[in-house]
């Protein structure tokens, strides 16, 4: 007779509901790899009428909490409630119940991370949180504890599903941006407010975690440079696929000679390389280790079944008591990790690609030349689209450049957006080499 461990999970929205339905229709395998039953004890909502996609056992939801606190053969919580405030309250309940956490509450990490975890080492509890990054991509445990031999020398990543799902349909199909977005929402890849999503918040708050565990830096999310993509002109993908490139929001990590660079920004991917070739929700990481070399992940990184794959592999870790093994060795967030030093966001260097809607009409292009001389950018090439010139936007003008720091590109293109033959809209996406 296998053992059984009593499983909670609290919130049953998208992917609590993909827990639940894991942990029901696919109990053998669970058990298989756990070597015990995983029973879901308990399954909380905030409102029990609402209709639910999955039939649960008798008994199992309920709206409070305080059974699960009380039930004694819970061990673990899948703690699947988004937000902040609440969440947080929430998991500091379940810590000090004795029960250790899984979660994909990134945001809430991202805030709170060092006070729950924190927490959870005074009370000898864990805190699993691999659905909290790239969905079904197993990145924690591959940065944590795979690579954990080697100094991460960089990382890039799609790390938002959302973003990506938008742009490869504008890419792909020159599709509207206010449409897609509705069309993310609707498959379950965003986050309950879009806004983090294609703001390159969720992507900072991602990359903070990954900077942490695979560089030490301490860094809170909204101190990353950030850019994302709801400000990208539909244009712009076409005139990049048109110099061989695609548009993709990228999470930037590396170590320089004056510290980690950090930053996410839509920037243009090489058509063929593997980040360019990442479509949809799908999620990538490319990390560079000094022993290993190059790795590439590539999964689902938002939608209900891969994030519920992660948290079920979290559950089972955590029944079997893997995770309060790796989760007292990996100093996350503890006050014993190193302090690590940033280097300024100017200092990122790149080659270039501008775009500026200008008059067409004589000299223009050479004020422009000199302009970027002046700031010691020397241009690569140059696409004059003529085609699309009108009385109203002007000619769209493409330049590449060779490489220059971050801000001599930015202080360049300020001044030329102050030309008076320079109309307003502009672009400046560095390139991912
Ligand atoms: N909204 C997130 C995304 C879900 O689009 O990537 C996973 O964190």
């Amino acid at each position: 007779m296998m053992d059984n461990t009593g499983i909670a999970i609290v919130g049953m929205g998208t992917v609590g509901s993909g827990v639940a339905k894991l942990l029901l229709q696919h109990a053998d395998r669970t058990a298989r790899h756990a070597g015990r039953n995983l029973r879901l004890a308990h399954a909380v909502v905030s409102d029990i009428s609402k209709p639910r996609e999955i039939e649960l056992p008798d008994g199992v939801l309920t709206d409070d909490l305080q059974r699960v606190l009380d039930d004694d053969s819970v061990k673990v919580v899948a703690q699947l409630v988004g937000g902040i405030t609440n969440a947080r309250s929430i998991m500091i309940q379940i810590l000090d119940a004795g029960k250790d956490i899984v979660t994909a509450n990134k945001a809430l990490l991202a805030e709170h991370g060092p006070e729950l975890f924190e927490h959870a080492r005074k009370l000898g509890r864990s805190i699993a949180f691999e659905a909290s990054v790239c969905g079904g991509i197993p990145i924690i445990t591959t940065m944590s504890q795979s690579l954990s031999a080697n100094q991460i020398v960089s990382l890039r990543g799609i790390l938002n599903g959302t973003s990506n799902y938008i742009v490869t349909r504008m890419d792909e199909e020159g599709a509207e941006y206010a449409s897609v977005v509705a069309e993310a929402q609707k498959l379950g890849y965003a986050e309950a407010d879009p806004t983090f999503d294609v703001d390159g918040s969720d992507a900072s708050q991602k990359l903070a975690i990954l900077a942490h565990l695979g560089f030490g830096a301490k860094v809170r999310w909204s101190e990353i440079p950030r850019r994302g993509i709801d400000s990208i002109n539909l244009d712009d993908f076409a005139f990049a696929r048109q110099m061989g490139y695609r548009i993709k929001l990228i999470a930037y990590a590396a170590l320089g000679p004056d510290g980690l660079q950090l930053s996410v920004a839509p920037m243009l991917a090489r058509i063929g390389k593997p980040l360019a070739e990442v479509r949809e929700n799908f999620n990538a990481v490319s990390i560079l280790g000094d022993a290993v070399g190059p790795v590439f992940l590539h999964g689902q990184g938002a939608g209900q079944m891969p994030t519920a794959s992660a948290v079920v592999a979290d559950l089972i870790d955590t029944a079997v008591g893997r995770t309060a093994i790796t989760f007292q060795t990996l100093e996350l967030w503890s006050k014993n990790s190193p302090n690590i030093k940033f280097d300024q966001p100017g200092n990122l260097a790149g080659r270039f690609y501008l775009r500026f809607n200008v008059d067409d009409e004589p000299g223009v292009l050479a004020q422009i030349a000199g302009i970027l001389g002046e700031f010691g950018i020397s241009i690569a090439s140059v696409f004059q689209h003529a085609s699309q010139a009108s009385k109203q936007s002007g000619v769209p003008v493409v330049i590449m450049t060779q490489v220059a720091p971050e801000s001599s590109a930015r202080n360049a293109v300020e001044k030329i957006t102050q030309m008076s033959s320079v109309r307003d809209s502009y672009e400046r996406l560095r390139i991912l080499e």
